[in-house]
């Protein structure tokens, strides 16, 4: 399931605003790779731009050398699944229903539903612990169980590259270890190429091998999470004055916020 994302020196704008100007980066198979930015810095809109949601003004996406935004849509959605931030579930869905969209890619008329696409949505409902949920309605789900099934919908799909958005919001911080730890795991076990947005910089350092840092649509990092997580490219980024103080039981790096500016307790 090997796939490389290859972003070339992109553009991207809505109307006459550039959001994104020139940008570079990679996300390489076999490792979970953290996407992380101010809000507003673009972070979106590079995915959309990546999965071709939205076409670039210049520049090139390569996903295992080939020009995506240059391919066929089907053969682009088997390669490539995108889970949106904040994604609205269909009225009257149920769990089982929303899931089975994630294998439309993989219908055609000579190729209709299959023991694949069955063992596909099964899967990916256990590894999202939705089995028991697996007729209920979507809408009636809490925040992070609706989470959980649009998780599950993408690793449905069964795609090489995952690319996704925020999918942490809503879940408690066991369930976002646990997801996590799954999306590190297909990376790794799989050797398919997970893109993850995510605001939690502790989380993102602890699980992500590399990391990508932008601001105002620009690339300021890119690289393994040692080498990018470093209290300058925080400041860089977010304006942050932290530290940086290594984990003493995984060894990963944590930042931990220079609060002292911000008291207002009295002498
Ligand atoms: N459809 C749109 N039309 C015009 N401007 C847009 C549109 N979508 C996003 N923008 C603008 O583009 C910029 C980047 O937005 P984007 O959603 O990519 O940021 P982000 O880094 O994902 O932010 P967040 O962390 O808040 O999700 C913002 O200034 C936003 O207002
Ligand atoms: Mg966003």
């Amino acid at each position: 399931m090997e796939a490389s994302i290859c972003v070339n020196d992109i553009s991207v704008s809505y109307g006459r605003k550039q959001i994104i100007d020139g940008l570079s980066c990679r996300a390489v198979a076999g490792d979970l790779t953290a996407l992380v930015g101010p809000n507003g810095c673009g972070k979106s809109t590079l995915l959309h731009a990546i999965a071709r949601v939205l076409p670039i003004e210049r520049g090139q996406v390569l996903l295992n050398n080939i020009d995506i935004h240059n391919s066929p849509t089907r053969q682009v959605a088997r390669k490539l699944a995108l889970l949106p931030q904040g994604p609205v579930a269909p009225e009257g869905l149920t769990v089982h229903e929303l899931v089975s969209q994630g294998r439309f890619p993989h219908q055609s008329l000579i190729r209709q539903w299959s023991v694949e696409d069955a063992a596909a949505i099964d899967k990916a409902l256990k590894m999202t612990f939705l089995t028991e949920f697996s007729n209920r309605q979507v809408s009636t789900l809490s925040g992070g169980q609706r989470q959980r099934c649009w998780i599950a919908m993408v690793l449905a799909q069964e795609t090489p590259a995952l690319l996704l958005d925020e999918p942490t919001t809503f879940l408690d911080l066991k369930v976002q270890v646990e997801l996590m730890g799954l999306l590190q795991r297909i990376a790794r076990t799989e050797n398919r190429t997970v893109l993850v947005v995510l605001h939690d910089l502790n989380v993102a350092a602890a699980f992500a091998d590399r990391m990508i840092m932008m601001r105002d649509g620009r690339l300021v990092a890119d690289g393994p999470v040692n080498s990018v997580f470093t209290a300058a490219n925080l400041k860089t980024v977010f304006d942050l004055e932290a530290s940086i103080v290594q984990d003493p039981i995984s060894g990963r790096p944590v930042c931990v916020p220079n609060t002292n500016g911000f008291s207002t307790a009295a002498e």
